[in-house]
């Protein structure tokens, strides 16, 4: 099949099979040979790669079987111009070259692949990942697919939205707290999301420093409106010499602060903060899991729900703001 021109038309119909594991390895080799990006955001595509696999299947809802990873939606405007999805035009934009050169895989494999293996090129796990998705095509059938705006979540809630979001998905509140534990990774940038900055010192390297990080600084982590009447948690170190650059401070979201207010939550929180291989195994099993979502598979690991429906689509939750994650 020849690449197409537009991402919205390639791949569209395509019914591939498992690709063979040295196709793969090819794929991965360029993937992460594009990670390192000087002139992009703290030196690195990783964390943006990360947010799209992520977004990508977030949208899953496991009542009526709709959304999830199958179909990357997310090139048409419907669900790309969910609020929520600012800024993952870069991270399209960063895989277009590997989907020109690779044309048999579909973009939701190269999304989803992606991910993990940005997560392993910044120090993190494996994360077990199997092909076979499909792409949605421009017909009717398929535009009807795309999932409804309104399932990703919203930072500037708490905890109950937290449940009720991921719930929706299937997962429980272990599950919600080691996911939130990928915040070890990229910034919040004011004009995607409206909120600003890092949530860690070093934000390219996988680790459970975040986990850390909301512990040490409990009784130090403020309230603080931004100019656009965004509230969000700094933590700014006293600058000792005043002829000291200030380092950048570090942020969490209101959804971040909520794991440590949340007593079950907070549990999770103490165990990955305590044990970094228990965090890891954690992620790489949570992570491979939303990766899945929606998808299901014969013996062979063959997908066979492209539709990827059961029962139609329910209208989007409505959100409180205008500032979503
Ligand atoms: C718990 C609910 C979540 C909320 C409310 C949330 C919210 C946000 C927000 C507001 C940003 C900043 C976006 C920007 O301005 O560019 C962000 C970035 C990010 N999120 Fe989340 N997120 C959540 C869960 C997750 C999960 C489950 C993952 C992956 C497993 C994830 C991975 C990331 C990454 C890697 C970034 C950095 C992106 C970059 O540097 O461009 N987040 N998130």
């Amino acid at each position: 099949m020849a690449p197409s021109s537009t991402e919205a038309s390639a791949g569209a119909g395509a019914k591939p099979s498992q690709p063979s594991s040295s196709q793969l390895d090819a794929v991965r080799a360029s993937i992460r040979d594009l990670i390192r990006q000087p002139d992009y955001d703290d030196g690195s595509a990783g964390p943006v790669l990360v947010r799209l696999a992520w977004h990508s299947a977030g949208t899953f809802d496991a009542a009526s079987g709709t959304g999830g990873s199958n179909g990357a939606g997310m090139r048409y405007e419907a669900e790309g111009g969910d609020p929520a999805n600012a800024g993952l035009q870069h991270a399209r934009a960063f895989l277009e070259p590997i989907k020109s050169a690779y044309p048999w895989i579909t973009y939701a494999d190269l999304w989803t692949l992606a991910g993990t293996v940005a997560i392993e090129a910044m120090g993190g796990p494996q994360i077990p990942w199997q092909g076979g998705r499909t792409d949605f095509g421009t017909t009717e059938a398929d535009q009807a697919k795309i999932p409804p705006r309104g399932r990703l979540p919203d930072g500037a809630q708490g905890a109950a939205h937290l449940r009720a979001i991921f719930g929706r998905m299937g997962f429980n509140d272990q599950e919600i707290v080691a996911l939130s534990g990928a915040h070890n990774l990229g910034r919040c940038h004011i004009d995607r999301s409206g909120f600003e900055g890092k949530w860690v010192n070093n934000p390219t390297r996988f680790s459970n420093q975040y986990f850390r990080l909301l512990l040490a600084n409990e009784k130090e982590w403020k309230r603080k409106t931004l100019g656009n009447g965004v509230e969000q948690f700094v933590y700014e170190e006293e600058v000792e010499d005043a002829s000291d650059e200030p380092e950048e401070g570090l942020m969490m979201l209101p959804t971040d602060m909520c794991l440590i207010s949340d007593p079950v939550f907070r549990t999770w929180v103490e165990t990955y903060a305590a044990d970094k291989d228990r965090f890891f195994v954690d992620f790489s099993a949570v992570f491979a899991k939303l990766l899945e979502l929606g998808i299901r598979r014969d013996a062979q690991g063959n997908v066979v729900n492209e539709a990827n429906v059961q029962s139609g689509y329910r209208s989007a939750p409505k959100k409180k703001r205008s500032t979503p994650g």
